[in-house]
Formats: C-alpha cells, sequence, structure tokens
C-alpha cells in the first residue's frame, strides 16, 4: 500500500502553511504597535459598522453574486458594469483564482522583485516557476524595469504580475510601459492595492477596455481600511471576468464582508480623511528621516515607505529586533543590491509615526 505522502502533487508536497510571523506576534501581543503590515492604523467607520452589524444579523443565509457591490465597484472605475468585476476573499484569492485560469504546472509567472510575496506562494502551489525581474537600483531609487520584464518573456510565459504602486518601494510604473508590456499579449495582472493613496487618476483600468489580456486587482485591505473583513475584486474585459469567475468557490465573499464593502466604497469622506491622514504622515517620515546622514528614504506614494540603512553600516534585521525591543513591529526586508539594511514602516497613528521616527534615529546614532 502507497503512503498517503505519495498521493500529493509534487508541487504541493513539503509546502508548509503560510503563516505570517509579525502577524501572529501582533494579536499575541496587542500592546505592541503595528507597523508591519500596511494595515490602516483607523478603524472602520461608522457607516461601515453599521452595514457589518445588519448584515451580521442575516448570517444564516447565503450571499449572492454581488450584483450591487460589483455595479458599484464598475461605476466608480468607469466601466460597463457588474460583469466587468470579480469579488475575491481578499485580493489574495483574487490572484489564486486568476493564477489558476492561466497556469498549468511548469509554466512561467514574470513578477518584479522586491514585491508582494502572494504571487509567489499562489504560482508555487500550481507548480509554476516564478520568474524574478530585479528593479534597478540607481541612484538612490528602485526603478521599474520594463524592458528587462519584457526580456524576461518565453514561450512559457502565462502571467505578468506588476504592482503599482509596488510594495515595498512605493513607486508607480511610467504608463507607457503599461502599454509595451500590454502589447504583448501575455495574461497581464496590475496590483492596484494602494493605488486609492495617490487617487484613481494614477490606475491603469482604462486598459482593460483596450487590452483584453489586462486584468486590474485591488483591495479594500488597505486605504479602506478593512484588511480583517478580507475584500478584494478584479477588474477588467467582461469575457475575461467571465471566465475567471467561472473557476470562483461559490460563495467566495460571505454577506457581511460583501455589504460592508459596498458601505466603504460609498463613504467618499471616510476614505478622503484615511488617504489624507496618511499622506500627511509619510511626508512627516520621509521628511523627519530624510536628515538622518547615509540612510535612503524611498519617496512613497502609499502607506509605507521602504528604506536602506546599509550605508550607514547597520543592518535592516538588527534595526527590526531594536525597535521590537522598543514596542514597534517594523518589517525586515531580505539582503538585495549588496545591502542588508533594508527594512519597511507601515503608516501607523501619529504617535506610533512620532515614536518610529525616534526609535529609527535613536539606533542609527548609536555607536
Ligand atoms: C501589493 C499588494 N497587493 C495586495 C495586497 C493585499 O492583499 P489582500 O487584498 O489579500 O489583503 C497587499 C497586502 O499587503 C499588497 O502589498
Amino acid at each position: 500500500m502507497k503512503k498517503i505522502e505519495e498521493y500529493f502533487v509534487p508541487w504541493v508536497k513539503g509546502i508548509p502553511m503560510y503563516i505570517s510571523g509579525h502577524i501572529e506576534l501582533a494579536w499575541k501581543k496587542p500592546e505592541l504597535h503595528r507597523m508591519m503590515s500596511n494595515e490602516n492604523p483607523n478603524p472602520p467607520s461608522e457607516k461601515v459598522l453599521e452595514a457589518i452589524i445588519k448584515y451580521a444579523k442575516m448570517s444564516n443565509r447565503y450571499p449572492d453574486q454581488g450584483l450591487v457591490v460589483r455595479g458599484k465597484i464598475a461605476q466608480i472605475n468607469g466601466l460597463g458594469g457588474a460583469e466587468n468585476v470579480m469579488l475575491g476573499n481578499g485580493s489574495s484569492e483574487v490572484y489564486d483564482n486568476i493564477f489558476r485560469c492561466f497556469l498549468a504546472p511548469g509554466e512561467e509567472v514574470i513578477q518584479h522583485t522586491p514585491c508582494f510575496g502572494i504571487y509567489k506562494l499562489r504560482g508555487t502551489i500550481l507548480g509554476g516557476k516564478m520568474v524574478s525581474v530585479p528593479m534597478i537600483y540607481k541612484d538612490k531609487y528602485l526603478h521599474y524595469d520594463a524592458t528587462g520584464i519584457i526580456k524576461a518573456i518565453t514561450d512559457k510565459t502565462k502571467i505578468i504580475v506588476i504592482a503599482n504602486p509596488n510594495n515595498p518601494t512605493g513607486n508607480y510604473m511610467d504608463a507607457k510601459d503599461f502599454v509595451r508590456i500590454a502589447e504583448t499579449g501575455i495574461p497581464f495582472i496590475v496590483d492596484e492595492a494602494y493605488v486609492e493613496y495617490a487617487g484613481l487618476g494614477m490606475s491603469q483600468v482604462g486598459l482593460t477596455k483596450n487590452y483584453k489580456n489586462v486584468i486590474v486587482t485591488r483591495t479594500l485591505s488597505k486605504a479602506y481600511g478593512l484588511a480583517g473583513l478580507r475584500f478584494g475584486y478584479a477588474m477588467g474585459d467582461k469575457d475575461v471576468i467571465g471566465q475567471i469567475s467561472a473557476a470562483l468557490l461559490p460563495w467566495n465573499v460571505g454577506t457581511i464582508p460583501m455589504w460592508a464593502a459596498l458601505a466603504a466604497l460609498e463613504d467618499t469622506e471616510a476614505l478622503a480623511f484615511r488617504v489624507k491622514f496618511n499622506n500627511g504622515e509619510v511626508d512627516f517620515i520621509t521628511e523627519a528621516l530624510s536628515e538622518v546622514a547615509d540612510l535612503v528614504v524611498f519617496p512613497s506614494k502609499a502607506n509605507y515607505i521602504l528604506f536602506d540603512c546599509g550605508k550607514t553600516g547597520k543592518k535592516g534585521k538588527d534595526m527590526v529586533a531594536y525597535t521590537e525591543s522598543k514596542g514597534l513591529i517594523f518589517r525586515p526586508e531580505s539582503e538585495k543590491y549588496g545591502s542588508d539594511g533594508w527594512f519597511r514602516i507601515t503608516i501607523g497613528s501619529k504617535e506610533e509615526n512620532r515614536m518610529a521616527v525616534d526609535v529609527v534615529r535613536e539606533f542609527l546614532t548609536k555607536k
């Protein structure tokens, strides 16, 4: 008799469950300040809470297919209608669903690194091969490399995924480079998880009207501040969205997140408040820490800021350990471009951001 282990498909066998250590730590020790996961420091608005309570009372019922909220998303983005929008249990599930529709074992996904880790997790679990094209580190800035991405295409490339703005760098790719990649015809996912911070004027959603291969993803986890609710969506051509939606798990998005999302999308004042707060705090931290000698501060249009303190002689992981000893959780980044000085800070409350600036200065100036 064969052992159960031998029945696992080879690309799943041996892969551990994804556990986010810093999020586990933050829940276990609520006294720590969460400045590591690009969450929103502001709790949900009253209107969102009202919707949550209203639909919690109907939790005995199955959700419908979400035509109302999908229609609202289409309207906000100038698309035809609900058929241009697919919902997911967070945008992480949206990638999973899209990847399953295009990727077979042995085929390739191009990602632009450093980037969000979920693309690799979902690609690998399907037996896909991740092809990582690095951004270019030059003049204290990480540049997108559209030419590098196009050069990495092979006859096995089934997906190209790019975040705009990118996590962790916080910057945007030039509009003309999106067109160059869209022109390849390869399924091209543009991850706009943080676009609301710079405004929808920066979105590439318009491309979906001319290029059926372009799919734009978003989430309510960031500027809308609903990470725990799990609500994301994809936008694209209606035939493409229809085909991808066929692979969805039935009832993948619950009644509560669906209606809470609608309330959040309608509550434009609450969004404007969160965006203004965030952008003011990004400016504060950027200015305060730009004065520190040899610290590279990456200009961000999102709710996090990337730093490279390699030239100060300190290590990013030591910075993260030091700030944790002071009660703040930052995010370490792997060694790259010959530097081990990388770390990322997520915007917190006003008080947390001031504490963060003090602790970073303290660490970098202490002998
Ligand atoms: C680039 C990027 N995309 C998407 C997400 C959001 O994922 P979700 O919608 O599953 O919360 C994140 C969260 O950190 C991210 O950094």
